[in-house]
C-alpha cells in the first residue's frame, strides 16, 4: 500500500512525514490555493521537506496537451523528480499521457469518476488513476463499487496502473477501497490521526501504564536494567 498525503500545508506535510509511512504527496489546485502562498515557494517547499525521496504530484491546469505538457516541463525544472504531473480526464487529458510519458513523467489520471474514465487513462498510459470516492458517495454513488469495477476491468486486461484513492471525508472510506483493491491511497492531514489511532489502543495502553507504575513506579526499561 502506498499512503500519499493530500495536502500543500508544509507544517503538516512535515508532521505526517516524520511518523508515517509516506511514499508522497498530492496537490491539486484547490489544495494549492488554500495555502494563500506564492507557487514555487510552495512547490519547493514541500519538496524541501519529502526530499527526492518522496513523490510530488503537481496538477496541471492548461487545458490542452501542450499546454499540460509546459507546465510539467516547468514544474519539473523547479522540483525535479520524482515528480508525478496529475491530469484531468479528458480528450485533451489523454491526449497529454502519452506526451509526459515520452519525456519521462509519472502520470496520475485524476477527477475519475467511471470505470471507463479509468480504462482509457490507464491505456493511454497512465501510471495512477484517482477515483474521488467521497465526492462521488456524496452524489449516491458509490465508491468502493468504482474502485471494485476498476479493479476488475485492469485484471481482466493485464494492465499495470495503480488505483490511487482520493476524497476521503473518513476512515472508513479509505478502509473500504483499499479492501478493494487500491494499491495506494491520498489522505488529507486531518484523517492521518484517525488511521493511526483506535479507543480500544488508548484503553489497552492506559492499563499496561496503570499497572507498570503500581509494579515499577513508571521507570524506563533502560533505567531499570542499567541500574
Ligand atoms: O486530490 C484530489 C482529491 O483528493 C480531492 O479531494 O476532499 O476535495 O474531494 P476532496
Amino acid at each position: 500500500m502506498q499512503y500519499f498525503i493530500d495536502s500543500a500545508n508544509i507544517p503538516a506535510i512535515d508532521a505526517i512525514c516524520r511518523s508515517f509511512p509516506i511514499t508522497g504527496v498530492t496537490t491539486n489546485p484547490s489544495i494549492i490555493c488554500k495555502e494563500k502562498e506564492d507557487l514555487k515557494k510552495i512547490l519547493t517547499g514541500i519538496r524541501n521537506v519529502i526530499t527526492q525521496k518522496r513523490l510530488l504530484q503537481v496538477q496541471a491546469v492548461a487545458k490542452t496537451a501542450e499546454g499540460i505538457l509546459a507546465e510539467a516541463r516547468a514544474v519539473r525544472l523547479l522540483v525535479g523528480d520524482p515528480l508525478a504531473i496529475k491530469v484531468p480526464v479528458s480528450r485533451e487529458g489523454l491526449r497529454a499521457i502519452p506526451m509526459l510519458k515520452n519525456e519521462g513523467f509519472l502520470v496520475t489520471a485524476t477527477a475519475i469518476f467511471s470505470p471507463q474514465q479509468a480504462m482509457l487513462c490507464a491505456c493511454s498510459g497512465a501510471d495512477y488513476v484517482a477515483p474521488y470516492i467521497n465526492r462521488f458517495d456524496s452524489i449516491c454513488g458509490d465508491g468502493e463499487q468504482l474502485v471494485h469495477a476498476i479493479v476488475n476491468l485492469f485484471d481482466a486486461s493485464n494492465i499495470d496502473c495503480k488505483i490511487l484513492g482520493a476524497s476521503f471525508k473518513n476512515i472508513l472510506q479509505v478502509e473500504s477501497i483499499m479492501e478493494a483493491g487500491a494499491q495506494s491511497v491520498t489522505i488529507a492531514p486531518e484523517l492521518f490521526d484517525g488511521i493511526v489511532s483506535h479507543p480500544m489502543t488508548d484503553l489497552s495502553l492506559e492499563t499496561f501504564d496503570r499497572h507498570w507504575n503500581e509494579v515499577y513506579g513508571g521507570a524506563s526499561i533502560d533505567t531499570l536494567l542499567n541500574a
